[in-house]
């Protein structure tokens, strides 16, 4: 029995040198150390031997067990330590290469212009006030003096949403209905910009878009007269343009304000000669004013008698073109950096 143990042990540790992966190292244990492994068998048959030959079997069986187990145990070590070497050296990262740049995204041309518009009105004194880009009849026209015949609702090719008489919600069509809003709200004095989207159904071509972004102002406190819209509007163009441009101001006609004028600047590529940018006329238009119609304060509970005020819309993606030369508006709404990065 003695001699059993001592060739089983040789045969085993024999065995073990041989293997040199982790599935035969389990076959190994099955075979050597498994509940049918011949050293199994010996400790089980223990119990047949008389008491003097069990106790001196059973140690040395015992001993065996103990040194095959401590075998097995460094082997797997060893084997362990060899797949994880090669795996590094497989997978090699070479930790002094350059990393891949990240580019960092910026403000969009006509948020730009939309924030430095902003910042000048606000330096003046106006406070930023949002209104909804689905707005109802009521606000986009009614409100404004435009009922469902009057003409003035051709000048504004509108995207509805329902058509249900009273109910019937539009994509606003310019900021002005914003203007009513802020008027329902607070008692004058009022001095607020609305800046955000408009909408109009119109094709798309290199000037109009449809969807486009526009500022509207509106002021109103006792006195507030014609020289304080001039002012303000003059005020704003120097600081866009510089205070050498030249400002046009004349007549023009919104149902809401009343005088209506149109404001121009001039064109700021041929410095108003002429040329393809201004169609020949030397003046580029920008925005729409007028004092606020009576009527529109009165609807808002307003009494016209005691409070007057101002408004105006301008358009915003006619100044980054003109600034910049971009000959086409669509440009700023396809998403193309090569486009976009310029700015
Ligand atoms: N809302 C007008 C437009 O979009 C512009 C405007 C605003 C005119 C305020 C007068 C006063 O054409």
């Amino acid at each position: 029995m003695a001699k059993r143990l001592v060739d089983l042990r040789a045969e085993a540790v024999e065995e073990l040198v041989k293997i040199n992966n982790i599935k035969d190292l389990d076959s190994w244990k099955i075979r050597f150390l498994g509940k049918k492994s011949k050293l199994a068998q010996i400790l089980h048959s223990l119990a047949k031997l008389p008491i003097e030959e069990r106790r001196e079997v059973g140690a040395q069986a015992n001993k065996v067990k103990m040194a095959l187990e401590s075998s097995l145990a460094e082997k797997r070590n060893t084997l362990q330590e060899a797949s994880l070497l090669s795996s590094l050296q497989q997978d090699k990262l070479d930790v002094t290469l350059p990393g891949r740049p990240v580019s960092s995204g910026h403000i969009h041309p006509i948020t730009q212009t939309l924030e430095e518009i902003s910042d000048i009105l606000r330096n003046m004194g106006f406070q930023i006030v949002e209104g909804p880009d689905v707005e109802w009849d009521y606000y986009n026209f009614e409100a404004l003096n435009i009922p469902q015949w009057h003409p003035a609702r051709d000048m504004f090719a509108s995207l509805w949403i329902d058509t249900s008489g009273k109910d019937s919600r539009l994509l606003r069509t310019h900021t002005s209905p914003t203007q009513i809003r802020v008027m329902e709200k607070t008692r004058p004095p009022i001095r607020v910009i609305a800046p955000g989207r408009v909408y109009r159904y119109e094709a798309t071509d290199a000037t109009h878009e449809s969807m486009f972004y526009q500022i509207e102002g509106l002021a109103i406190d006792k006195n507030v007269t014609m020289a304080n819209l001039k002012d303000t509007l003059f005020e704003l163009c120097y600081s866009l343009f510089g205070k050498e441009i030249r400002i046009r101001f004349r007549c023009d006609y919104f149902p809401f304000v009343e005088p209506g004028v149109e404001v121009a600047i001039e064109c700021l590529s041929c410095h108003g000669s002429g040329c393809r940018i201004c169609n020949y006329s030397g003046w580029l238009e920008i925005l729409g004013a007028g004092m606020v119609h009576p009527d529109v304060l009165r609807r808002a509970n307003i009494n016209p008698d005691i409070y007057s005020g101002f408004a105006f819309g301008l358009g915003i993606e006619r100044i980054p073109m003109l600034r910049y030369g971009v000959d086409d508006i669509r440009l700023f709404y396809r998403n193309d950096l090569r486009f976009l990065q310029q700015f």
